[in-house]
């Protein structure tokens, strides 16, 4: 098995709410979620990056790992973060933290759980990332779902809109990737 799978079962078996998905995000559904993200898009933060899948793939993009930071709450994935991405900054903190962030972002990728999370907590990531976001830039975030994944409540409160990515079949479960921007 993988190191990187062998690390994320691990970490699933032990914080099965944080974690809250059964392997990996495909390379496919990290393409799509990377997908337009490159040099000219200047800062990006990542929340919830787990063993770098996503990470992996903002990379490949372009995007300087000097202008990359993460937000993990599970230190061994941070420890294995630090190791993989050398110069991709790496903060072992909740999402919700990134408020600290200076402004003018270009791009929050997201790979949190956001439907196990509940309304009040998301409200609080939503609402980091868009005061950290400069204007018209998105929040990217995929689902398992049906639905999108950022709840009607918390999508009017903060007047976002969406667009909405095939759905990923390639995926283990298939999922959907949504762009998300405020305005
Ligand atoms: C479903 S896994 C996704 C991992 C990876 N992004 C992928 O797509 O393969 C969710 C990750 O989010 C992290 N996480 C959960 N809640 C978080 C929060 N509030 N802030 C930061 N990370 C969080 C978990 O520790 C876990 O690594």
């Amino acid at each position: 098995m993988p190191r990187d799978l062998v690390l994320f079962v691990g970490q699933l078996l032990r914080n099965p709410r944080e974690v809250s998905a059964i392997v990996p995000s495909s390379r496919a559904l990290a393409l799509a979620m990377a997908q337009g993200l490159g040099p000219a898009t200047g800062r990006v933060v990542e929340f919830g990056p787990g063993t770098g899948k996503l990470t992996r793939a903002i990379l490949d993009q372009g995007v300087a790992p000097a202008d990359l930071t993460l937000y993990e709450m599970n230190p061994a994935f941070c420890d294995s973060l630090r190791a993989r991405f050398p110069g991709v900054r790496v903060i072992n903190a909740p999402a919700q933290e990134a408020v600290r962030e200076l402004a003018g972002v270009g791009a929050v990728v997201s790979g949190l759980p956001l439907l196990s999370i509940p309304p009040e907590i998301q409200r609080g990531i939503i609402g980091a990332a868009f005061t950290i976001l400069r204007p018209g830039a998105p929040y990217i975030q995929f689902t398992y779902g049906p639905k999108p994944p950022v709840t009607e409540g918390v999508s009017a409160a903060l007047k976002l809109r969406f667009d909405q990515g095939p759905r990923i079949w390639q995926n283990l479960p298939p999922a959907r990737v949504y762009r998300y921007t405020q305005g």
